[in-house]
């Protein structure tokens, strides 16, 4: 059966597609973040997945006014990096897992979830940068990648309560499919950041900090936060975070099991006008280190 092993929880912000883009990874404004990500790289290098699924949130690039979905699974066998006003970055396409995909359609949905389901979208730097950031600039993507859209940008935004909970749900799904697959799962978007109006550039390093210990310890006291509190202390954009929680429902421990272990852990301030975070937990009875 199929296996959820890790979570990665990671910052998505476009800039740092731009320097890896660029080559501008060693210049000295960005040179500490990229020390910073180096474990978390070195770790994926031994622990590459056959499939992740990368929980992300669309900027307006694939999904408009015209259609807001909560929550929407990607289909498809492969995903074209979003056009997102400069052309598209210079990434290979995302390969996907039709198969997996299925699955976790019909055991999400069968289980209450109401998904959107999407054949044929774009990714944008939501997802692109995650993959950027862990894998560098291969020629292809070293796994298949299901992405899983949810929207943070046009209210009403999910709870975390009901991103943790569709985690669960994703779980139970990956752990039901009929063949050996090693499947992480990653939760992108935040720290805290606001892009416009009066707070824009806002940073709150203590709050961000917090969440990251709650990610670890307490998803459930976590989910239970308000999506006010996140725009209050984490700015308009902030709200991103609330994903991280889809990726956390699916570790062991919300199921009975034993909690992840600790194997990445890093806040850096800032990039561009970001905080930045990345976390990688793991499944303590699927360790390839242990
Ligand atoms: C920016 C955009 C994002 O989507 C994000 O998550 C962080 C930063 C930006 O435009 O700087
Ligand atoms: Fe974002």
């Amino acid at each position: 059966m199929a296996h959820v092993s890790a979570s990665v929880y990671s910052s998505h912000v476009p800039a740092i597609g731009v320097a890896i883009d660029q080559g501008r990874t060693e210049e000295p404004y960005y040179a500490p973040l990229f020390a910073g990500y180096q474990p978390a790289r070195d770790w994926i290098a031994k622990n590459t997945p056959d499939v992740v699924v990368l929980v992300f949130n669309d900027h307006a690039n694939a999904f408009g006014l015209e259609m807001i979905p909560t929550f929407a699974l990607g289909m498809s066998a492969a995903y074209e990096p979003a056009d997102e006003g400069w052309g598209a970055r210079p990434v290979p396409t995302v390969k996907g897992h039709p198969a997996l995909s299925a699955h976790i359609a019909h055991s999400v949905i069968r289980d209450d979830f109401d998904l959107t389901l999407v054949n044929d979208v774009p990714v944008d730097h939501g997802c692109t940068v995650p993959l950027s950031i862990m894998f560098g600039q291969p020629e292809q993507w070293p796994c298949a990648v299901i992405p899983l859209f949810v929207n943070v940008v046009q209210y009403p935004v999910p709870s975390g309560k009901r991103c943790l909970e569709l985690g669960k749900s994703i779980r139970r799904a990956v752990e039901s499919f009929d063949e050996d697959l090693d499947v992480q799962i990653w939760g992108t978007g935040g720290m805290s950041h606001q892009l416009q109006g009066e707070r824009a550039g806002l940073i709150n390093q203590p709050w961000d900090n917090a969440f990251l210990d709650r990610m670890i310890d307490d998803p459930e006291g976590q989910a239970a936060v308000d999506h006010v509190e996140y725009v209050r202390e984490a700015g308009s954009e902030g709200i991103e975070l609330v994903m991280w929680l889809v990726a956390r429902g699916a570790m062991a421990d919300l199921a009975g099991g034993p909690a992840p272990a600790e194997v990445h852990r890093l806040y850096h301030v800032p990039a561009s006008n970001t905080a930045v975070g990345q976390l990688v937990l793991e499944d303590a009875a699927h360790s390839r280190n242990a």
